[in-house]
């Protein structure tokens, strides 16, 4: 068995929660791989006696869930009501140019993924990004430009140790 599904596998049967569902198991396997792999929607509809089409329906009807590999970085930067009263947009702008995109996405060197989030959970530190999982609370979109410059040619939080 390879690795990946060694992981899926590990993900869906470990979830903590008394009651597992498609959704459930779904956001283990996200959580773990940081996309649903087909691998992933086979395990998940026989873990939960579904069908492939079954799991599929759930799946895509998040757009949360990607279907591809993430990038090496990932980047979020919170849009939510309290950080966009603080200057979210802003931040977002310089986000944006510093990584070359005109909407949340992947840029196409696989560096960094970007997407936006209606509330990172830490409202009180607005306006908040998120850079490999690490929140950073009251950034300005300068420092926030810099920041996500410097992502570029690091190995990623998945990447092998030793890269
Ligand atoms: S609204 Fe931005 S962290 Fe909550």
């Amino acid at each position: 068995m390879d690795g990946l599904r060694q992981r899926i596998i590990q993900a869906v049967h470990n979830q903590p929660q008394p009651t597992v569902t498609i959704l459930s198991s779904l956001l283990a396997v996200e959580d773990e791989l940081g996309y649903i792999p087909k691998e992933a929607v086979e395990e998940v509809a026989a873990l939960t006696n579904s069908t492939i089409n079954d799991v599929w329906a759930v799946a895509s009807f998040y757009p949360n869930f990607r279907f591809q590999p993430p990038c090496a970085h990932s980047v979020e930067v919170c849009w939510g009501p309290s950080c966009h009263l603080v200057g979210a947009m802003p931040v977002i702008q310089a986000v944006l140019e510093a990584v070359g995109l005109e909407d949340e996405g992947d840029t196409p060197d696989g560096e960094i993924s970007l997407r936006y989030n209606t509330c990172l959970g830490a409202c009180a530190l607005a306006p908040v990004m998120s850079i490999d999982h690490h929140l950073a609370g009251r950034v300005s979109p300068e420092a926030a430009r810099i920041r996500v410059a410097q992502l570029r040619g690091r190995p990623g939080p998945g990447a092998p140790s030793g890269s």
